[in-house]
């Protein structure tokens, strides 16, 4: 029971059994976190450091509570109150926390590539907690996860992404993972948030939210970076003018001939890219998705164990 890839750093060079592998075992590990006692003693004896470079709510937690769960040993490291600000490298860091024999370590970290950079100088294996505007790839299984649980399966479903394309890691692994599982992926947003490879990647464009949402069975609304933006040119007039044209409203959802799946990776922008009556209503199974954000992580976590070699 392996992956293809010794480390989990994207959902780009995964194949579709390593997905479905990955899945298979959090419909396990799912059936665990329903038990009473939701612990297994899966990942004994391994130790996992959680590195934090980047804020975070949903994914640190989420990792810290699969790895507890699975009966690791767990550190945590947030770079903000560490001796990154007396101006330690990367690799001195990583270094320093791995010569404490550690076995894993789960990073999130502002450069894209900077997982990958780790993998390669250490013997340590690496998951990427989201690297910049590369990947974010237990978010990509993640959302597929949920929507093969409300629809019974990803294949043939039509997916729109909405939103800030151009610097969301999040939206290039959903459009990976849900490639792979034979979704059919759209893009929806202002162009100057639409990156100019995306018809590379095979997705169909639309800048038109209504016909988006009518051709869709699911909606996965991503947040505006305005972290990652470079704000001396800005991606479009007023947040308020782009609430008014991509923002999902329960008005926009009546409208539709069909019901569908709204989704969101999180953190939301209530009032901007989606009310708070559409994030909190019927049709919303965001807080689904961070719910099965344990089950991915373990299941992810206990996969890629197979493959440590510890001395
Ligand atoms: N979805 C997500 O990555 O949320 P956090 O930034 O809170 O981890």
């Amino acid at each position: 029971m392996k992956l293809s890839t010794r480390h989990l750093n994207a959902i780009e060079p995964l194949t579709k059994a390593d997905i479905e592998l990955i899945f298979s075992q959090a419909d396990q590990f799912k059936e665990v976190l329903n038990r009473p006692i939701k612990k297994v003693p899966s990942l004994r004896d391994v130790t996992i450091a959680n590195l934090f470079f980047e804020n975070s709510t949903r994914t640190r937690l989420s990792f810290e509570l699969a790895e507890k769960r699975l009966g690791a040993d767990v550190v945590n490291f947030s770079a903000s109150n560490s001796s990154v600000k007396k101006g330690e490298t990367l690799i001195d860091t990583v270094n320093n926390i791995l010569s404490m024999k550690v076995d894993m370590v789960v990073m999130r970290h502002s450069a894209p590539g900077a997982c990958d950079f780790i993998a390669q100088r250490t013997n340590a294996v690496v998951v990427n907690a989201g690297d910049g505007t590369h990947e974010h790839p237990t978010q990509g299984l993640l959302d597929a996860y949920s929507i093969r649980e409300k629809l019974g399966q990803v294949k043939g479903k039509r997916v729109v992404i909405v939103g800030d394309i151009t610097h969301s890691r999040v939206g290039l692994s959903n459009i990976y993972c849900l490639q792979k599982l034979g979704a059919e992926v759209m893009v929806c947003g202002p162009t100057t948030l639409i990156p100019k490879y995306i018809h590379e990647l095979g997705v169909q464009v639309e800048h038109n939210l209504e016909k988006a949402l009518e051709w869709c069975d699911v909606a996965n609304m991503l947040r505006i970076q305005l972290e990652r933006q470079d704000t001396s040119v800005p991606y479009f007039p007023s947040l308020r003018e782009y609430s008014a044209m991509f923002g999902l409203t329960q008005d926009r959802l009546n409208a539709l001939s069909k019901d569908i799946v709204v989704m969101h990776p999180g953190p939301i922008n209530r009032g901007v890219e989606i009310t708070s009556e559409v994030a909190d209503g019927s049709n919303s199974i965001i807080l689904n998705q961070v719910e099965n954000g344990v089950a991915i992580r373990m299941a992810a976590l206990f996969i890629l164990s197979q493959g440590l070699t510890r001395k």
